[in-house]
């Protein structure tokens, strides 16, 4: 079974509307809720006083409709009396100010009352409800998101540097405090970064966005093991959007025992579709290859650019078909019935204030339709034999003060490679610079500023051993203490594989453009570089680069690694991935397969404004008949037999 709901708050409501929830519920095929996520003011109205009895009512509704539940503990937003009871469990910026409730997620995650109240609603939770028939899964906590800089994180951040670098000399080391008069000389004079003077230490900055991922694990795990003290449903917990980068989200796959995404594209249309394959791609990719779950989306796009957009009719449909084809066991939203009063007041949802007669209902009890025709892929999985390669602490490293040029950035850097091979109609996985990267035929680097030296011999072996890979600009340039490579860039065993050396970054101007000997133009960002052993593919033609390589490659051992030292623009970049990665069926995003035990099915989504010719007729369990042809905007799942 395929699930199909989302986040259910029925406390919002009153009975007449809660029946009609029911029959609603049922009318959409909806099978899955969210309950509980931001409950915690009622659940526990007092500190150690439980209030349990509503919510056995919801959970026996929902249960005898046929809806099972995704029980969250509720510890994402505190209730009112939790801050006047421990004002210093509030988060506090860097800048020194401290937040109190009036909205939601005012909590640091390294206060100790904050933890203890955290465990005990988990475990109060787990206790009652750990053997309900409803409950499906749990959902801790929602969306760790909030950092915090007070005291109670400077005493854990110093417990955490101690035993990642052992002595303060290390750490003096480490962070390069030789320069700018910043030796520490006591464990009493380190802090978090907070609001200083101008650039942060670099080091500082990472180590402390390692710390606070360690923080969120220890905190999820602590509530996970109380549930799993009283329940054996999977735990989970929701990851935020792409563009946040608050977690080691490779370290948070292997806690959770199923990876749940939120996933909310910023504008209607084809970027909204290429941005949910990369969500998609990347919540596969964290679950090691497993099936994953999409927990929230919208009816609309959400509020976070100024505009809440409508969705285009039957695009609600192909996002959860996008997601789906990449490994969801479903699709959710958020949420059910929109508010009609509080924060999210104007955020969609599948019951829109008009009521159950809205295009909008109608088309979700659509998609409610299709998700439970495509039952028979749960469990399946899909392969893919292309990698983007993402690591946090690259990103985290490219956020550091006083950087070359403020135009590089991680996640755009990212979406843009995992963009081009989209267009080319070609699936990709995320891998980690140290994973095994054996599988994969073509692997590319867009971003890894930062990379350690066990990273720069794992892409080395890969490319020896038969790989092909392109390694972008500014890729191999410090270690995993941010230390710069000496001697040339990047770090030692890449370069050889590259058979390049580069000896100096040119950025470019604001709005600079140059163009290469074979006619492409760059923008942003440039290199000196010598091969050494690596073929010249362009060259530069300006300025004191002229005749100096652009593009190299290398055959090395079975293999090849090529470099780029520029940032083509999307035309140039999206032949150079096409040539390296090969090509799909343009206009048709196809992917490759979900499969399982020898059966297999193919996902196929017509993105274009006209109807496209399927490359193979088939029969599709959407529509329940033999297929030819798509629509535009059209959506087919064809079962394949072996
Ligand atoms: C999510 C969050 C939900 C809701 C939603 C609105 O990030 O988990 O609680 O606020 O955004 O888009």
């Amino acid at each position: 079974m395929m699930f199909f709901g989302g986040d259910y708050n029925p406390e919002q409501w009153d009975e007449a509307v809660w029946k009609e929830d029911d029959a609603l519920m049922r009318r959409a095929g909806v099978n899955l809720a969210t309950v509980g996520v931001f409950s915690w003011a009622l659940l526990e109205p007092e500190e150690g006083r439980y209030d349990f009895a509503w919510l056995d009512a919801h959970l026996d509704r929902l249960h005898a409709n046929g809806v099972s539940v995704d029980l969250a503990t509720p510890t994402a937003s505190p209730p009112p009396w939790f801050t006047l009871a421990h004002p210093d469990a509030l988060p506090v910026g860097p800048d020194g100010t401290r937040l109190v409730h009036g909205s939601r997620d005012t909590y640091c995650l390294a206060a100790p009352a904050y933890r203890t109240a955290a465990r005990n609603i988990a475990a109060a939770l787990a206790e009652r409800y750990g053997g309900h028939p409803a409950v499906a899964m749990w959902h801790v906590h929602n969306e760790y998101a909030t950092v915090c800089w007070c005291d109670h994180t400077a005493a854990a951040f110093r417990d955490w540097l101690r035993e990642r670098h052992g002595s303060l000399e290390a750490l003096n080391e480490a962070w390069g405090t030789a320069f700018w008069s910043q030796r520490y000389g006591a464990w009493e004079q380190v802090l978090p970064p907070r609001a200083s003077q101008w650039h942060k230490n670099p080091g500082q900055h990472l180590d402390f966005r390692r710390f606070w991922s360690d923080v969120v694990l220890t905190a999820y795990r602590e509530q996970r093991d109380e549930i799993r003290a009283h329940s054996d449903r999977p735990v989970t917990t929701n990851m935020m959007l792409p563009g946040y980068q608050n977690l080691d989200l490779w370290a948070l796959g292997r806690e959770v025992d199923l990876v749940t995404i939120d996933h909310y594209p910023d504008a209607p249309g084809l970027d909204a579709a290429a941005d949910t394959a990369f969500a998609a791609d990347r919540a596969r990719s964290f679950a090691g290859g497993r099936p994953w779950l999409l927990m929230e989306q919208g009816t609309s796009t959400v509020y976070d650019t100024g505009r809440i957009l409508g969705k285009e009719p039957g695009e609600i449909l192909r996002h959860t078909i996008g997601h789906i084809a990449r490994g969801s066991e479903g699709a959710l939203f958020f949420q059910w019935r929109q508010s009609r009063a509080g924060a999210e007041t104007w955020h969609s949802a599948m019951l829109p204030h008009a009521g159950a007669d809205s295009r909008i209902f109608r088309e979700v009890q659509a998609v409610g339709e299709a998700v439970r025709r495509l039952g028979e892929v749960e469990g399946s999985t899909v392969t893919a034999e292309v990698a983007v390669l993402h690591d946090a602490d690259a990103w985290w490293a490219m956020e550091v003060d006083g950087l070359p040029s403020k135009d590089l950035g991680y996640h755009d850097s990212l979406r843009r490679a995992h963009r081009a091979l989209w267009d080319a109609g070609v699936t990709a996985d995320f891998a980690h610079p140290e994973h095994n990267l054996g599988r994969y035929r073509f692997v590319v680097a867009p971003a890894l500023f930062l990379l350690s030296d066990a990273g720069a011999e794992n892409l080395r072996g890969y490319v020896e051993g038969g790989g092909t890979l392109l390694v972008q600009h500014y890729s191999g340039v410090v270690d995993d203490r941010l230390h710069a490579r000496l001697g040339g860039y990047p770090a030692s065993p890449l370069r050889e594989a590259l058979g390049i050396r580069v000896e100096e970054h040119r950025p470019l101007r604001e709005h600079e453009r140059i163009v290469l000997s074979d006619g492409t133009q760059a923008a942003v960002w440039s290199e000196s570089l010598r091969a050494k052993g690596a073929e010249a593919v362009v060259t530069y033609t300006h300025g004191m680069l002229a005749g100096k390589p652009a593009l190299t490659r290398h055959r090395f051992g079975a293999g090849e690694a090529w470099y780029l030292s520029t940032r083509l623009d999307d035309s140039g970049y999206a032949a150079l991935i096409t040539q390296l990665a090969g090509s799909g069926t343009s206009g048709l995003e196809t992917v490759t397969r979900r499969a399982t035990d020898g059966r297999s099915w193919q996902f196929l989504l017509n993105h274009n404004t006209d109807p496209i010719s399927l490359p193979e007729p088939g029969h599709d369990l959407l529509t329940g008949m033999t297929v030819a042809e798509l629509p535009a905007g059209g959506c087919a799942v064809l079962r394949k037999n072996p």
